[in-house]
């Protein structure tokens, strides 16, 4: 063993999400967005601390706590908030539904693009708001790719005034794109245009697995944004502390800060104690962890590439996320026949895309080769 993030642990001790779905079965669990690594030595550590200290009551967001959020900002993004700014949230799930909840009133819709996370779809359901999906444009050459189609955001925005919210994905789940400065500028200008909030979801922001590439926050893409954009973040997928429940959003404008206030009132409960202290130690401690971590993530992105290529689904090249997108069209009922032979992974359909699957890569090497390999041989007779 090598690597830290080579190690197995028990995952059912505890009750893990994604190994309890297949509990009692030979299927390797590759599905929901939780890696299998054990968080940062030195948030362990943290968290450790604050057990050993035995009282756990009703607890505040820690002082320094905005203060050092508004550091990490500007050290790893160049930007520079006002911590009246932050809003602490249990969970970005939560996050998408209040925005949608804020901004829409009844008879309002909210613009989206597909193949996007279940919730993004769910939250017009839930909020009971319209809903206007649109399908990102896809290009296969060497690696699937997809593009944002502009001109087809603009007609639907001009058919359908009562849209008020265009709701992103920054870098994008599942198709594991960061998208472009010059992206960013055109999706802005419309929503300029149209009078449109922007909610951007950056949770993966921290997951650019290409070493020259930085993160661009959309409210920074063009100065007009900062006052129109809901930004959600949190240490969740990148520390793995996702059952911890912290997240936080960002905006700027007083209005619309409160206008997404007012939509949590009496409904959102208080962040767990620990959720605070494992977040202070992610934004402060764990930096050096965090780069081990996107080395380990890219070679595991390049063996599912390569493997991929081999058995002739298409697959993006995945610039963030630890998640791969697979083009299974060909193969009927494809999720189940993967799981029939051991190997879970996520259905395209609640993604709004029938027949693709969603791999995740962030589990230990022999694990995802083991995993790799049971798709090989289940593939060699077709
Ligand atoms: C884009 C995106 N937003 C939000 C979440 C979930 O966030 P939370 O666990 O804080 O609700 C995920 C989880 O995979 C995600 O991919």
């Amino acid at each position: 063993m090598n690597s830290p993030f080579d190690q197995s642990h028990n995952h059912l001790a505890w009750h893990s999400s994604k190994w309890e779905k297949y509990r009692g079965t030979d299927i390797i669990p590759l599905w929901v967005a939780d890696m299998d690594f054990a968080a940062p030595p030195a948030l362990q550590a943290a968290l450790a601390a604050h057990v050993e200290h035995g009282v756990f009551g009703y607890t505040r967001v820690p002082r320094n706590l905005p203060h050092v959020t508004v550091e990490y900002l500007q050290r790893h993004y160049d930007w520079a908030i006002d911590d009246a700014s932050l809003v602490w949230l249990p969970g970005l799930v939560l996050g998408i539904n209040l925005a949608v909840r804020a901004v829409c009133a009844e008879g309002d819709a909210y613009a989206t693009f597909t193949p996007v996370y279940p919730p993004f779809l769910d939250a017009a359901k839930h909020q009971q708001r319209g809903l206007i999906a649109l399908p990102l444009i896809t290009m296969v050459n060497d690696a699937m790719d997809f593009r944002i189609d502009f001109v087809a955001l603009e007609s639907s925005l001009s058919a359908n005034p009562q849209t008020r919210l265009l709701l992103i994905c920054h870098p994008h789940n599942p198709v594991g794109k960061a998208w472009s400065a010059d992206e960013l500028r055109q999706l802005g200008a419309i929503a300029v245009r149209h009078d449109l909030i922007i909610c951007s979801d950056e949770v993966h922001c921290d997951l650019i697995l290409d070493a020259a590439q930085r993160h661009l926050p959309f409210a920074l893409a063009n100065p007009e944004l900062a006052a129109r954009t809901i930004t959600l973040m949190g240490m969740g997928k990148t520390y793995n502390i996702a059952g911890l429940g912290v997240a936080f959003a960002v905006i700027e404008d007083a209005t619309l800060r409160e206008k997404f206030h007012a939509a949590m009132t009496h409904l959102v409960p208080d962040i767990n104690a620990f959720g605070y202290t494992a977040m202070l130690a992610a934004l402060t401690e764990c930096e050096p962890w965090r780069q081990e971590l996107l080395a380990y993530l890219r070679v595991n992105r390049d063996c599912v590439i390569a493997t991929m290529q081999r058995l002739k689904i298409a697959v993006t090249r995945v610039e963030a996320t630890y998640l791969a997108w697979l083009d299974c069209r060909h193969i009927p009922d494809a999720h189940r026949f993967f799981e029939q032979h051991g190997v879970g992974l996520s259905n395209g359909a609640p993604f709004g895309a029938a027949g693709f699957l969603r791999l995740n890569f962030a589990c230990p090497r022999s694990v995802l080769n083991e995993a790799l390999l049971r798709m090989e041989q289940s593939l060699a007779p077709i």
